[in-house]
């Protein structure tokens, strides 16, 4: 797939992230009680992302399920033991629940909600490119759909990557790397592993600009700056701290820093300021050139869950996530593996840059 390919494919899809309404004070009542209820009437447990809306990590929080970052998400939502799992996030999220647990009923707000790096990751494409290199142990993103996690050896997500491949790459393994080149680049950089990357980016990470980050941290020069490796090159090497969703949030809790500068999408701003609410947060700048994003610092697909649309699918289970047999037993496998090699690790500790 060509680069101006991928950005008409995105597009389409971003024709899709419709974002949820405004609702009243009173709307927003009646629905949070009602998906209480529903909740409880159809064992559901609700697992949402960190880049969700407030209202959604908040119901997460209140009906005891989980507000968590891509590997949390998938842990939480292989151990608890509630017959569905209802998951706000997007699509691979909720594919990766399905994978881990067969047996129960995996519903999402909408099947629409998606990620740039899946999209930009077509199946056939990969395949190809294996098969081009297959001296070479696969290793993709969490963020890619079920039938590339199929062809891999091994899953990681931001948590973890930097532990398994240091680890492949003391057992004198070389990588191929999919699908998003900055966390590629970065883990290539701080592990020393040999890596050939695939091209993709995440579209919300992308548009952090150096330029930009510099001026603000003119402004508040004693403020962390903190950055999801998703973000290009030139913002990573500006962070204090390099880190998954989870080890950005620690690190808001843990640094002494008054004032932090957080690359990241927005959403991550409620939990932080749950944990640290005497911190003061800054959203890094993006730019505006070739945006492809809707509103800065915040992912359209992630913005497409909602209260209404999560009741509805909790009456209706019609947004159900579904995984053939065959894809599901090969994705299953390199999906166990990182869950393996992560059990019982303390993910915490973010890199530096
Ligand atoms: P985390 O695994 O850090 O939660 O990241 C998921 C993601 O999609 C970031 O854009
Ligand atoms: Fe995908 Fe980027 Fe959205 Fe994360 S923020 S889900 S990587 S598009």
């Amino acid at each position: 797939m060509t680069k101006a390919e991928d950005r008409i494919l995105v597009q389409e899809h971003l024709a899709h992230a419709a974002e949820p309404k405004q609702l009243s004070a009173d709307e927003k009542t009646w629905l949070e009680s009602r998906i209480k209820a529903v909740l409880k009437e159809k064992d559901a447990v609700l697992v949402a992302h960190y880049y969700t809306d407030p209202d959604i990590q908040r119901l997460a929080e209140e009906t005891g399920g989980c507000v968590a970052d891509s590997l949390e998400m998938a842990r939480f939502g292989n151990q608890h033991p509630a017959s569905t799992v209802v998951v706000a996030g997007v699509r691979f999220m909720g594919e990766t629940a399905k994978i881990l647990n067969p047996e129960k009923r995996i519903l999402m707000p909408t099947l629409e909600a998606t990620c740039s790096l899946d999209v930009g990751c077509p199946p056939d494409e990969f395949e190809a490119f294996c098969n081009e290199h297959s001296d070479r142990t696969v290793v993709v993103y969490a963020n890619t759909s079920a039938a590339v996690k199929a062809r891999a050896d091994w899953v990681v997500t931001s948590s973890c990557a930097q532990a398994i491949i240091e680890d492949l790459d003391a057992r004198g393994e070389k990588i191929l790397w999919a699908p998003d080149k900055h966390l590629g680049h970065y883990v290539q950089k701080t592990t020393g592993a040999d890596m050939l990357l695939w091209d993709g980016s995440c579209i919300v990470h992308e548009e952090f600009k150096y330029r930009g980050l510099e001026d603000l941290k003119a402004l508040y020069p004693e403020a962390a700056v903190l950055v999801h490796p998703e973000s290009p090159d030139a913002v990573v090497e500006m962070a204090d701290v390099v880190g998954s969703t989870s080890q950005l949030i620690h690190a808001v809790q843990t640094l002494p820093n008054q004032e932090f500068i957080v690359a990241t999408d927005n959403g991550i701003f409620y939990k932080m300021q749950q944990l640290a609410p005497n911190k003061t947060l800054i959203e890094a700048p993006t730019a505006g050139d070739g945006a492809t994003c809707r509103s800065c610092a915040q992912c359209p697909w992630m913005a497409m869950n909602g209260l209404k649309n999560l009741l509805h699918v909790l009456e209706h289970g019609d947004q159900e996530v579904l995984v053939g047999p065959d894809t599901r037993e090969a994705a299953l496998k390199p999906l166990r593996r990182m869950l393996d090699f992560t059990s019982g690790m303390n993910l915490k500790a973010a890199g530096n840059a």
